[in-house]
């Protein structure tokens, strides 16, 4: 057993000394000291020895061990320095190269889109208001005066909430995402009574993916309630607001439309801020630019919140966030605004 330690230690040193990286001393570390090593065998067998054979062996057996642990820690003091000293005498390191240029991120341009439609709105005396993008079906649409049948309840544009998946809290009623800003029109004066003066900026959300559309995006409803409020007044409103966001040089138009929370209701254009009017790509050709929808709320809709309709009248309108930032910018793919390329939205 003697020598088989003393020649177990010989081979051990000799590996080590020929060890050309840390591996290697690592597998020699193993071989000898591992669990399944050369060494734990030999002290293994010592069982089968007499007392005094066995305090022998035992005695070499450990000078053996710290003897084979000064050399493995020697070998990896001599590859660390022989690193070092191949690193050194390397091609060593060049200060003068250029750093690496850190990325500067911007704030995204719908954001920036609704900062300022918010802005503009604020500087008039409204103030924002906000609701929840999980919404019941009566304020996205029962108090609104959709009719049961009305198409835009058809479950190809709204994303309906499986009540199982919100637990206890599930309310009564179905639950969708909304699919515009006008239940917060609901909200807003179910909670305060008139005059009310709002706008509710904020994400909706509709299952349709095209050139155009992304199935989430945002918008920007505007309530205004008073005695005695006119059409006038929304026309005066949104003319105000079409010269601060587009230029002072730019007209309105109205068109008569129909949405189910106004009557009447319009649909608003401006004259197009690219060609002044007389017509190009962004405009199509007509000099004009459909930019939002409008209307003097609905008395049904005055009904469900509680406000008597022949005390008050008021305006609301709606618009897309996405389609204004766009037309600013002149971007033709909507998904652009989404896909996140910092190369592209740096250069908005
Ligand atoms: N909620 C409408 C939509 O999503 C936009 C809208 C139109 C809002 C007319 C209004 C309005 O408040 O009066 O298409």
């Amino acid at each position: 057993m003697k020598e088989k330690l003393t020649a177990l230690l010989e081979r051990a040193r000799a590996d080590l000394a020929s060890a050309a990286d840390e591996k290697a001393v690592e597998a020699v570390r193993l071989s000898v000291l591992g669990k399944k090593g050369e060494l734990s065998a030999v002290l293994r067998g010592m069982g089968a020895l007499s007392p005094d054979e066995r305090r022998a062996v035992g005695e070499i057996a450990n000078r053996v061990k710290d003897e084979l642990e000064q050399q493995l820690a020697a070998a990896g003091a001599r590859l660390a320095e022989a690193k070092l000293a191949a690193e050194l005498a390397g091609p060593g390191l060049d200060v003068t190269l250029p750093g690496r240029r850190q990325v500067l991120g911007s704030r995204h341009p719908v954001s920036r889109t609704l900062e300022e439609i918010t802005a503009i709105f604020l500087r008039m005396g409204f103030t924002v208001a906000q609701g929840p993008e999980i919404e019941l079906d009566y304020y996205n649409f029962e108090a609104l005066n959709f009719p049961p049948d009305h198409p835009a309840r058809d479950m190809q544009d709204t994303f309906l909430v499986d009540p199982a998946s919100l637990g206890a809290q599930a309310p009564a009623g179905p639950v969708l995402l909304r699919t515009h800003t006008s239940p917060v029109q609901v909200r807003t004066m179910l909670a305060h009574k008139p005059p009310v003066r709002v706008i509710c900026p904020g994400k909706v959300y509709r299952c349709d993916s095209d050139l155009t559309h992304t199935p989430m995006f945002h918008q920007v409803e505007g309530l205004l309630v008073d005695a005695h409020v006119t059409f006038g007044e929304l026309k005066g409103t949104l003319d105000a607001f079409a010269r601060a966001f587009f230029g002072g040089a730019v007209k309105t138009r109205f068109r008569p439309s129909f949405f189910p929370f106004t009557e009447p209701s319009a649909e608003v254009d401006v004259t197009c801020f690219l060609c002044g009017g007389a017509g190009c790509r962004v405009c199509k050709n007509t000099g004009w630019i459909e930019v939002l929808g409008a209307g003097m709320v609905h008395p049904n809709v005055f009904e469900s919140v509680g406000y008597a309709h022949d005390a008050v009248t008021g305006f609301a309108f709606g618009m897309g966030v996405e389609r204004l930032a766009m037309l600013r910018h002149g971007i033709d793919d909507l998904r652009n605004l989404f896909d996140n390329d910092a190369r592209f939205l740096a250069r908005l």
